[in-house]
């Protein structure tokens, strides 16, 4: 089914095919679950075709649906952590709010005049951008541009009780004024910076730009140094303790070099990917999912996976991890298969 036609009825049932739901729309007659080892796999046709669509028949913010226009696998509920894919339409601006689950996200694509407004500041959205609220921050989209904005979502759900706890403005204000100069976060948290003894939480707004992260990654492909599992890899450092992304999640970005093969593993945390660039495939307990740019796919815990790109260029995946929270709790393993 590649038609995602007109109605709110047809846009369910395309979703639908596509192992999709979308928010402000009904969740009925969704597909049967995948499956196989993969348990979770979205591609960018049912992503992309589904949230334009969206775009057009869904209103959000102030006066529209109270939470964000998403697409969003049916599968990705039964995992603790989970992407799912959102749009801003030009104009748009979501209404202001802060929950207790941490919200990251990835830009896709995105006009110069799009913004992720966090705690009073406003963060440029540009592809490949990884821009994170962490849990009870406040925060809102907008798209000021000509063009949609769209990103993936990496929530950590499976660590707030089940209770998002979720809260407005004070007066149900619809969005925040944004107060803090330009690059407040870059200028304050780099090297010098205020020193702080009161408790860290809630943790600062954090925007990783991709230039950054490309930069790390070719760093690390020119000194030849990589992961025997992931291929070249780099964890998203936090920047109050250089520890992980946050502490239920990290966000990853790794290349896959033109016909690596990485070394096969499995772990008792969740990993969720989203296809940057380029293609490749995940074998997981035998059975081989191949991926294209924009996908989503996940790793169930405790699954034998390897990495292979028999691709003639190189592959980005970005991705999210549960590791910090298995850590913490004492709970994570993870093996490594017989090379
Ligand atoms: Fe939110
Ligand atoms: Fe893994």
């Amino acid at each position: 089914m590649s038609e995602v036609g007109t109605t709110h009825e047809d846009l369910e049932r395309f979703l639908a095919h596509h192992h999709l739901v979308g928010a402000g729309l009904k969740r009925e007659g969704v597909a049967p679950l995948r499956e196989g080892n993969t348990a979770a796999y979205w591609s960018w046709e049912g992503i992309y075709k589904g949230l334009m669509q969206s775009g057009k028949i869904v209103t959000v913010g102030p006066g529209g649906m109270t939470g964000m226009r998403s697409v969003t696998g049916i599968e990705a509920r039964k995992f603790p952590i989970w992407m799912n894919a959102q749009i801003l339409m030009p104009g748009e601006r979501t209404q202001a709010h802060r929950n207790t689950r941490s919200e990251t996200r990835l830009v896709c694509e995105a006009p110069p005049e799009a913004f992720f407004v966090c705690e009073h500041e406003a963060f440029p959205m540009e592809r490949g951008d990884v821009i994170v609220s962490p849990s009870w921050t406040f925060h809102d989209h907008w798209n000021r541009g000509a063009t949609p904005a769209l990103w993936i979502d990496g929530y950590d759900n499976g660590y707030n009780g089940g209770v998002n706890l979720n809260e407005r403005l004070p007066l149900d204000a619809p969005y925040q004024d944004i107060r803090k100069p330009a690059d407040y976060g870059v200028r304050t948290r780099g090297r010098a910076r205020p020193h702080k003894t009161e408790s860290p939480y809630p943790l600062p707004p954090m925007r990783y730009p991709w230039a950054e992260t490309r930069a790390g990654l070719h760093a690390l492909a020119e000194a030849g140094e990589q992961d025997p599992c992931e291929g070249i890899h780099l964890m998203l450092a936090s920047p109050v303790d250089g520890g992980p992304t946050l502490p239920t999640i990290a966000w990853h970005a790794q290349m896959l070099k033109a016909g690596q093969k990485t070394q096969a593993h499995r772990h008792n945390s969740t990993t969720f990917y989203f296809a940057f660039e380029g293609a490749g495939s995940i074998h997981i307990e035998g059975e081989e999912l191949r991926w294209a740019q924009g996908d989503i796919f996940a790793v169930p815990a405790w699954k034998w996976h390897h990495h292979e790109n028999g691709a003639s260029r190189d592959s980005i995946l970005f991705s999210i991890d549960d590791w910090p929270a298995m850590t913490k709790l004492g709970f994570y393993r993870k093996e490594l298969a017989q090379p």
